[in-house]
C-alpha cells in the first residue's frame, strides 16, 4: 500500500485534535509536523481526516514489526487474557525467563548472560550504569558527543545530543567525559579513512587518561554501535577493536546503547555484530516489543551479580510485553532481518550515487533499514545544511511520507522492518523529487 492525500495538511479534524493538545500537554514534546495518527498497519499510517502515509520513522525506530502486526496483535490480546501485570520484581512468571534466554543467546559475545528488565531505553541504560558503577567500584564514564542515552538524570548525563535537552537540568551526575564520535565524514582530528589512526580512541591513552582522566576511576565507556539522534552515524570496525582494546588494559567495561540501531534494524539482531564487537553490557529498547514499554540491559553473568533490592522495577518485564517481545524477535528471525538487509541495501545502493548527482547531498550511510542522508551547503567544504533538512523533512510530510531529522543536517530513515521494495522506492522517489523541487 501508498500513501494518498486527500485533505489539505492538517486536515479539520487533526487541526482540531492539536490545538486541544496544545492546551494540556506538555510543551516539551518535540512535534515536527501536525500529523494525528487514527489507525496503522505494516508501514501505513492512517490520519483522522482519512490521509495515508507512508511510515518511514517507525514510531521513531520501534515497530520493527509494522504497525499491529496480527501475530503481535493475537499474542497481545491472548496475554491480556491470562495475566497483565503480577510484578517481575516480586515474583515469577513463565514468559519473563523465556524471554531471557532468548536475549541471553542471541547477544553479541560466547560468555553466559543475564538479563534486567526495564521499560524505556533510558531505564536500560540507567541499569547499565548502575552495573557498571556497582561492580567496578568506579564512578566515572566515558560518552560520546553527538550521543542520546536518554532523559533520565543518569542517561542524561552520557547524552550529548543537544543543550536544550540539558539546559536547565543541572547539576548532572558528575564524571563524565564527552569525546569525538568516530565521524569518518567529519573527523575531528582531521582525517581521511586513509589516513585514519583511529585518533577518536587514541585521545583516551595518549591524552585523557594522562591528563584530566584517571584510568582506573572510570567505570565503563558508552557506545551507540551506530549513532542514532546523531545522524546515523556507522563507525569503522576498527574503532570498535581500539575501544576494546583500551578498556580491556585499563578494566573499563563497554557499554553498548544498541536502544535505536539494535533488534534487527541494521539487518542483524544487534548492530555490535557487524563490527565483531562483544561488549560487556548491552542496553536495548525500543524495537523489542512491536511498540509495547520493554526495555532489557543485558549484561555478562559474571558481573550482574548485585543483591536482591540493588536494582529493580514494579513494571520492568511486564508479561504482555514480554509476549509482544517474544512474537516480534520470532518475526525478526523467521523473515525481517533478512527483509532488513535486503531492502536497506536495495536503498543504501540506490542513495549512494545521490552525492554524485545532488551537490547538497553530502553524505550516505547505514545498516540495513537504519539509514541516514546528510545534507549540507557545499560538498567541498562540508557547511552543514539544517534549513534544506527542515524543508525536505516537511515536504516529504506533504507528500505523504513520514520522515524525521537526526543530529543537525540529516535526514534518518528507519521504517518498519516490513518495509517493501515498492514502499522504499515510493519513500526514495520522494525524497528525490522533494530534493529537486528545493533545489
Ligand atoms: C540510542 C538511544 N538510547 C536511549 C534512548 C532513550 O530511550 P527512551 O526514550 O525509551 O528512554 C534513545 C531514544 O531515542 C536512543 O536513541
Amino acid at each position: 500500500m501508498l500513501p494518498s492525500i486527500r485533505t489539505d495538511l492538517p486536515g479539520p479534524k487533526a487541526a482540531e485534535l492539536i490545538a486541544r493538545d496544545h492546551a494540556v500537554l506538555s510543551p516539551s514534546y518535540t512535534r515536527d509536523y501536525p500529523l494525528v495518527v487514527e489507525s496503522a498497519s505494516g508501514a501505513i499510517v492512517t490520519d483522522v481526516d482519512g490521509n495515508r502515509f507512508l511510515d518511514m520513522n517507525a514510531g521513531i525506530a520501534v515497530v520493527a514489526t509494522g504497525h499491529c502486526h496480527p501475530r503481535v496483535v493475537a499474542a497481545i490480546q491472548a496475554q491480556a487474557a491470562k495475566l497483565i501485570h503480577m510484578s517481575g520484581t516480586d515474583f515469577y512468571y513463565e514468559n519473563m525467563v523465556q524471554l531471557a534466554e532468548k536475549l541471553a543467546r542471541l547477544a553479541p559475545g560466547e560468555s553466559p548472560r543475564r538479563v534486567f528488565f526495564g521499560n524505556s531505553g533510558a531505564e536500560a541504560m540507567e541499569a547499565a550504569m548502575k552495573l557498571a558503577k556497582f561492580k567496578t567500584g568506579r564512578d566515572k564514564f566515558i560518552a560520546f558527543f553527538g550521543a542520546f542515552h536518554g532523559r533520565t538524570q543518569g542517561a542524561l548525563s552520557l547524552t550529548g545530543s543537544k543543550t536544550v535537552q540539558r539546559q536547565g537540568f543541572g547539576p548532572l551526575i558528575p564524571g563524565v567525559t564527552h569525546i569525538p564520535y568516530a565521524n569518518c565524514y567529519r573527523c575531528a582530528y582531521g582525517q581521511r579513512v586513509e589516513t585514519c589512526k583511529v585518533e577518536c580512541v587514541q585521545v583516551l591513552e595518549q591524552q585523557l587518561f594522562k591528563t584530566i582522566l584517571p584510568a582506573e576511576e572510570v567505570a565503563a565507556i558508552v557506545v551507540e554501535p551506530v549513532q542514532g539522534e546523531g545522524g546515523y552515524v556507522v563507525p569503522p570496525r576498527k574503532f570498535f577493536d581500539e575501544l576494546t582494546a583500551v578498556a580491556r588494559r585499563h578494566g573499563i567495561l563497554l557499554i553498548a546503547d544498541e536502544v535505536q540501531c539494535g533488534m534487527g534494524r541494521t539487518g542483524r539482531m544487534f548492530a555490535s555484530a557487524h563490527f565483531g564487537f562483544e561488549p560487556d553490557i548491552l542496553a536495548t529498547a525500543k524495537g523489542i516489543a512491536s511498540g509495547l514499554p520493554l526495555s532489557a540491559t543485558i549484561a555478562r553473568a559474571d558481573l550482574m551479580t548485585w543483591p536482591p533490592g540493588a536494582h529493580a522495577s514494579t513494571f520492568g518485564g511486564n508479561p504482555v510485553a514480554i509476549a509482544a517481545s517474544l512474537v516480534t524477535i520470532e518475526l525478526l528471525e523467521e523473515e525481517l532481518l533478512a527483509n532488513a538487509a535486503a531492502v536497506g541495501g536495495q536503498m543504501l545502493e540506490r542513495l549512494r550515487a545521490w552525492p554524485g548527482r545532488y551537490s547538497r547531498v553530502g553524505d550516505v550511510r547505514g545498516l540495513g533499514l537504519m539509514i541516514g542522508i546528510e545534507f549540507v551547503k557545499d560538498q567541498a567544504t562540508r557547511e552543514r545544511d539544517p534549513e534544506l533538512r527542515n524543508a525536505l523533512v516537511q515536504r516529504m510530510f506533504h507528500k505523504g511520507v513520514l520522515v524525521l531529522g537526526a543530529g543537525p543536517n540529516s535526514i534518518r530513515l528507519c521504517p518498519p522492518l516490513v518495509l517493501n521494495a515498492e514502499q522504499a522506492s515510493f519513500a526514495l522517489d520522494s525524497l528525490e523529487s522533494s530534493l529537486n523541487e528545493l533545489n
